[in-house]
């Protein structure tokens, strides 16, 4: 949820902690703050607002530290405001802490810590650490550290700068995601690699209960009974370049751009040139007497499950539902080991989906994981993993992360398939000759874009827009309204289209927009028939539509937006384009902030 960076080094802390933090705001950003060791003292800058109000305040500030810690904020404990901003600090300001998660029993400890004297600044959770280690502090920083999250309970990763330890972080992880790098002379810490990208030459993700600390030596890893760790290192081989815009005016815009690179290498690494499904080592430990599939996942990513969920159904002889994660531990649904889990996350940490997981394993489920970040948790919870190759996702509004997740689910399914012993050879090879064209349709898709922003001028204005679909389209339809109501804060819903009458016909009203993914296909007449249901009602019909030339259709929509002629898993992922794209020209004209939307965070670490 928060972004979290450290550095030890010989070169200035606080232009590296500044960029860093700019590079991780998609992790939170309504508040940030630095500490840095400045002669020898400990001083501290934080407010309410951007990364880039920060670095305004300190503007022209001409700091000599060489080691320092930062921070972004997305607000739990606490409005945005400039004193829950972190890093907070004990009561002589000689400890200061940066966290990202939260410290459930943080009320407890926190009257146990005023009963004892200490003086509380801020209404935060985190600020019951600053002055827990205060109070366990007799001369050795990561043991007073080390003692503290003994007593802490809750998700968190910490990072803790001493002004009587002025040369090291001391850092410390349990449940958010953590990791420690080098470079010569230099020593990090994050909460992501993105802000180590171009500094660090390695990398190590921390575990759970592990703690340690940075110094111009490197780093050093403990677990929680103070037994060193020694695991090889990740070399960084992503490019600094991947997180930057690359000329276009967001990250939404680019990684929207992305996708026929992103799914084409999604496909890449599953398929034999191109035509032959490779066999996924994730999925050889799976018991072929698997006799019911459930996907859980959140937000988007639930979204690339259901559809799944409607493709697999013609693939597969088991039943496999999509279920929400927060939804899932609620729920007694059926678990055995004959169960198979799939956990479809981007970022591998979202807390809901970790916990399903968890829950999943806990009662016999397999469980595999599609991730698009490696060493996540959720991977590494999981009984095996299965990645997305979409590279870096900065902008909240998930694009790419998602039309490549629907490709590997697609081929998931189809080697399922396989270990069931039920494709049919004739129609998994169509299916994929029909995936080895997709990025090139992925790129006539894109071509609709410039319509698409005309169109945008006209959505601006409304309250309300309906995403209407049926079949593997309707999940499509609901990412659709996902996209608008995130990015341009429009009041969005997507329903089947056959449920309209059961009741959101009600909102129809003269020009209110109702966009409609008519795909040529079984349901393609019953579709034309609810057009004519919102057209009844004056509604403004959208047609995104693979047969924009039929005189039906022209009749009955006040706009097509064509999409290239697909099936199978194509299909859900070129109807996306157009939706991705008319959401974030809506929210443009509206000059909302489209990479950084009001309250929402890239990574969802918190229940
Ligand atoms: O990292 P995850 O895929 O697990 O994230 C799940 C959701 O939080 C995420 O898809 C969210 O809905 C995005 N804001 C969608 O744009």
């Amino acid at each position: 949820m928060c972004g979290i960076v450290g550095y030890v080094g010989s070169e200035l802390a606080a232009p590296f902690l500044l960029e860093s933090l700019k590079r991780l705001e998609y992790r939170g950003y309504d508040s940030a703050g630095i500490a840095l060791i400045e002669d020898g003292k400990l001083v501290r800058f934080r407010r309410a607002g951007k990364v880039r109000d920060l670095e305004h305040d300190l503007h022209g500030a001409a700091y000599s530290a060489t080691v320092g810690i930062g921070h972004t904020r997305w607000a739990t404990h606490g409005v945005p405001t400039d004193r829950n901003a972190h890093p907070h600090l004990d009561c002589h300001g000689r400890i200061a802490v940066i966290h990202n998660g939260i410290i459930e029993n943080h009320a407890v400890l926190r009257e146990r810590l005023e009963n004892d004297g200490h003086v509380f600044s801020s209404e935060t959770d985190t600020e019951v650490l600053a002055h827990l280690v205060e109070s366990l502090y007799d001369g050795d920083l990561l043991d007073a550290v080390r003692k503290a999250i003994g007593q802490a309970q809750g998700a968190f990763a910490v990072a803790i700068l001493s002004q009587d330890a002025p040369d090291r972080i001391v850092f410390a992880k349990r449940g958010s995601p953590l990791v420690v790098g080098r470079s010569e002379g230099a020593a990090y810490v994050s909460s992501d690699v993105p802000a180590l990208l171009g500094k660090a030459s390695e990398v190590q993700f921390l575990l759970d209960d592990e703690l340690g600390e940075i110094t111009l030596d490197g780093y050093r890893i403990l677990t929680l009974d103070g037994r060193p760790v020694h695991r090889a290192p990740h070399r960084v081989s992503a490019d600094p370049v991947a997180i930057q815009k690359g000329g276009y005016k967001h990250f939404m815009l680019k990684e929207i751009h992305e996708q026929a690179r992103s799914v084409g290498e999604t496909l890449r690494e599953k398929l034999d040139q191109g035509t032959r499904l490779l066999g996924m080592p994730a999925l050889e430990q799976v018991d072929p007497d698997f006799d019911h599939i459930y996907f859980v996942a959140c937000g988007t990513a639930h979204h690339a499950a259901k559809v799944a969920e409607y493709l697999w159904e013609s693939v597969l002889p088991v039943p496999a539902h999509a279920i929400i994660a927060s939804e899932f531990r609620l729920r007694n649904a059926h678990i055995t080991p004959r169960t198979l889990v799939i956990a479809v996350s981007q970022s591998g940490e979202t807390i809901d989906t970790l916990m399903a997981v968890r829950s999943a394993r806990s009662r016999g489920a397999h469980v595999i994981a599609l991730v698009n970040a490696e060493q996540s948790a959720i991977e590494r919870e999981s009984n095996a993993a299965v990645y997305t190759r979409a590279g870096i996702e900065i902008g909240v509004a998930a694009t790419k992360t998602f039309t490549a997740q629907i490709a590997a689910l697609g081929l998931i399914g189809l080697a399922l398939s396989r270990v069931k012993g039920a494709a049919s050879e004739a129609e998994s090879s169509r299916e994929l000759r029909e995936l080895a064209l997709l990025p090139g349709r992925i790129v006539e898709a894109l071509r609709v874009e410039d319509k698409v922003r005309t169109l945008a001028e006209r959505l601006r204005h409304a309250s309300d827009v309906l995403f209407l679909a049926r079949g593997a389209l309707f999940p499509i339809a609901l990412e659709g309204a996902l996209k608008l109501k995130e990015i341009s804060y429009i009041h969005a819903e997507g329903y089947p289209a056959g449920e309209m009458k059961h009741g959101p016909i009600a909102l129809i009203d003269e020009g209110t927009p109702v966009i409609m993914l008519a795909s040529r296909g079984p349901a393609y007449d019953k579709l034309l028939s609810n057009m004519e249901e919102v057209k009844a009602r004056k509604g403004f019909v959208i047609a995104v539509s693979d047969a924009p030339e039929d005189p039906n259709l022209v009749r009955l929509a006040d706009e097509i937006l064509p999409v290239p002629t697909s099936s199978g898993i194509s299909s859900p992922i070129l109807f996306t384009i157009p939706l991705q794209l008319l959401a974030y020209y809506v929210a443009v004209s509206l000059g909302t902030d489209v990479d950084q939307p009001r309250n929402l965070a890239k990574t969802v670490t918190v229940e």
